[in-house]
């Protein structure tokens, strides 16, 4: 757990922040003190947390809905942070998912798009979007959610999810070359295998407990886990000479 103050007075977008990552990351900015636009996904759950509800009644946290597949729905969520916040200060993108396992003969052109739209266009709109209200901030920082499967390639049927990941990988390095002379930082936290939703979905148990023996650690990750390296990467104080990087959290799944 960070200083309680760490984030006072800044003003956070988080994606994704209905659940899992997202979620635990929304979670520890509010802890230390940040203002939140907390994007919930595509419909606000029904039994979202307590804190949630808590930091709404205190206007510290604003909820927002939006399917990224939708047209216009990157632009309402940025018209909604832009009626909060004068200036922002950390942009996580993380909003994402697999969709589906997709074996490459198979593939249609619906599915195609649709995991691109959602990992890898979102992200950049999000990033444009928001850019004029990150350069009024005083240390500005973006934080992307990668995966380890850009440097592995995944596991089969994820091979599109995975390239759309490496684009966000280097897309940051990119951004992070270009914004530098701003004062504007980019970097990615790449998650390994994460208990969440998402692997209820796409993995067996069995896929899973393979996995888990595998890892050095001896146990997959969590929320928990990764939250903090968002919070450190968005951090001028924890990290303000550390940019285009991207940090692995993964219990030693991949060491290279
Ligand atoms: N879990 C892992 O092992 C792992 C590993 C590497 C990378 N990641 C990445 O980490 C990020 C968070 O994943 P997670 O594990 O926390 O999974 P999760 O619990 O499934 O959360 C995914 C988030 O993305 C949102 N999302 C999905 N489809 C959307 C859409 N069409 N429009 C807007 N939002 C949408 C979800 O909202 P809804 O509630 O509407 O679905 C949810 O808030 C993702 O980018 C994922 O690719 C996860």
């Amino acid at each position: 757990m960070y200083h309680p103050a760490l984030f006072r007075g800044m003003n956070v977008v988080v994606t994704g922040g209905g659940r899992g990552i997202g979620l635990e990351v929304a979670r520890q900015f509010l802890d230390c003190g940040a203002r939140v636009v907390v994007h919930m996904g595509r419909a606000m759950p029904r039994d979202r947390p307590d804190f949630l509800d808590l930091a709404t009644s205190e206007g510290r946290a604003f909820l927002h809905e939006a399917d990224f597949l939708e047209a216009g729905s990157v632009d309402g969520l940025a018209d909604e942070v832009r009626s909060r916040f004068d200036s922002l200060d950390v942009l996580v993108n993380n909003a994402g998912t697999m969709v589906g396992r997709f074996p490459a003969a198979e593939l249609t052109d619906k599915e195609y798009r649709t995991i691109l739209q959602l990992n890898q266009t979102s992200v950049v709109e999000m990033t444009r979007t928001m850019l004029p209200l990150l350069r009024k901030g005083p240390h500005p920082a973006i934080v992307n959610t990668v995966s380890i499967s850009a440097r592995t390639g995944g596991s089969a049927g994820s091979s599109i999810y995975s390239a759309t990941k490496a684009f966000v990988a280097t897309y940051s390095k990119a951004l992070a070359r270009e914004l530098a002379p701003e004062g504007i930082r980019v970097n990615c936290v790449s998650p390994g295998t994460i208990a969440t939703d998402f692997h209820q979905r796409y993995s067996t148990p069995e896929k899973l407990e393979a996995t888990r023996k595998s890892i050095p650690l001896g146990r997959l990750g969590t929320a928990d886990d990764c939250a903090p390296a968002y919070l450190f990467l968005a951090s001028h104080a924890l990290s303000g000479y550390i940019t285009g990087q991207v940090l692995e959290v993964n219990g030693g799944q991949l060491i290279c």
